[in-house]
């Protein structure tokens, strides 16, 4: 018998290498992220949602001609069947994220291809989701707050949309710019939980809808996609930049964690907070509360000395400032990393069925052996 002395545990699988991807790099010592082969920053300062969508997807950038199609199979599928709507309402008091995934479940139902995983039928599976969690998001925003959702837009972009109906308003193209960026940044990051997740679904050659339902749930714990929402809470307890270092002290102290830093690959800066951090002191100074950039930079000084430890800001530091700051309410901030990671969970399912295998790892036993078995009426 095998025991547990013979066999070397990777708790949270940690270090370990499941499977090949020709879709996302990242070089967590050196800081780098590329997605088919192009750096970060320059989708994040050249490219748009959509086409590094497209890129995801297909594996190269669209001609004008394949973008133009790709976007309007986009917009075509932002409305929402009247009976998810429906499932919204019932569950509208529930955090955004359990509304999310409940209605991206129920969606399921209506989608023309359920039952194909096909490869194509899971692309386009993978374009409707992509527009429907921005509506779904928006949708219960408006719900739970007693009014009807924005119709969304024929017209505009995936993330000037996305803003349009939180309130129905068109954001300025600046506002619009930097949600496009910000979905940019949260397209896909390797086998990250949520990912990882989609993936076990998918290995079991279950449908799309299925993982990413799964995927969402992963996403929604705070050491994956909440701690943006936790930032900003910790922002506003800090109030003012010459708090930062004691509350900082104070945090390390009582071995709690400064949200928003270190991670499990990066041991260098995340290269996705340099575009968020340049976004939020543009922000913030344009909406005349500079104190919040200021906030965050005097968390980053604070948390210097935990940089030898490979412990620097990660991509949801500056993000939730930025939500914030475009009157988005903190609960939605997980939701919105999860509307830019749509396309990077379905090109990791789709990679996983061409190559299917069920994932199914072993666990080390550590409990009893040949327990004498005692009917209950013989129990103390
Ligand atoms: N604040 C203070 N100490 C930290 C932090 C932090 N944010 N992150 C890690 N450490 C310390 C940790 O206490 C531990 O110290 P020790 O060895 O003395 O016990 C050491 O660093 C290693 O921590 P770990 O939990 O073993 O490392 P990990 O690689 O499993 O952690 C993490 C990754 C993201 C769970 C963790 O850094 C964390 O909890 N960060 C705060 C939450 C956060 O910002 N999450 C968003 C991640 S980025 C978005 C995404 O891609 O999902």
């Amino acid at each position: 018998m095998t025991t547990s002395d013979d066999i070397q545990l990777h708790r949270g699988l940690q270090g370990v290498y499941f499977d090949r991807t020709a879709t996302t790099f990242i070089d967590g010592k050196e800081g780098v992220l590329e997605y088919r082969g192009y750096s970060i920053h320059d989708l994040a300062t050249r490219s748009t949602f959509e086409e590094t969508a497209y890129l995801l997807l297909y594996g190269n950038l669209p001609t004008k001609a394949q973008l133009e199609d790709f976007d309007a199979r986009l917009k075509d599928a932002r409305e929402l069947p009247d009976q998810v709507l429906d499932v919204i309402h019932i569950v509208k008091d529930s955090h955004p994220m359990d509304v999310l995934r409940t209605a991206v479940s129920a969606l399921a139902s209506f989608d023309k291809d359920r039952a194909d995983n096909s490869v194509e039928a899971t692309y386009r599976k993978g374009i409707r989701l992509t527009s429907q969690f921005a509506t779904i998001v928006m949708a219960h925003h408006r719900i739970r707050a007693g009014k009807d959702p924005i119709k969304p837009s024929k017209t505009l972009s995936h993330a000037a949309n996305f803003l349009y109906m939180l309130d129905g308003k068109e954001p300025t193209a600046a506002t619009a710019d930097l949600m496009d960026k910000d979905f940019v940044l949260h397209a896909d990051h390797g086998s990250n939980a949520s990912a990882f997740t989609a993936r076990v679904v998918a290995g079991t050659s279950a449908d799309l809808h299925g993982a990413v339902t799964a995927g969402i749930a992963a996403l929604s714990g705070p050491s994956h996609g909440g701690a943006a929402e936790n930032v900003m809470q910790m922002a506003q307890e800090i109030g003012d930049p010459a708090n930062a270092a004691q509350y900082v002290k104070d945090l390390l102290g009582a071995r709690k964690r400064v949200m928003g830093f270190g991670h499990r690959v990066y041991k260098a800066e995340d290269p996705r907070a340099r575009h968020l951090r340049e976004g939020v002191l543009k922000l913030s100074e344009e909406k005349g509360e500079p104190k919040w950039y200021a906030i965050l930079e005097a968390v980053v000084e604070a948390m210097k000395p935990y940089a030898r430890r490979g412990i620097h800001v990660n991509v949801d530091f500056f993000a939730g400032v930025i939500y914030y700051l475009n009157g988005i309410p903190q609960d939605l901030f997980v939701p919105i990393f999860a509307v830019g990671r749509v396309p990077g969970w379905t090109v990791q399912v789709v990679e996983q069925y061409e190559h299917n295998i069920l994932i199914r790892p072993l666990l080390v036993y550590t409990g009893e052996h040949n327990r004498e078995y005692i009917p209950i009426a013989d129990r103390g």
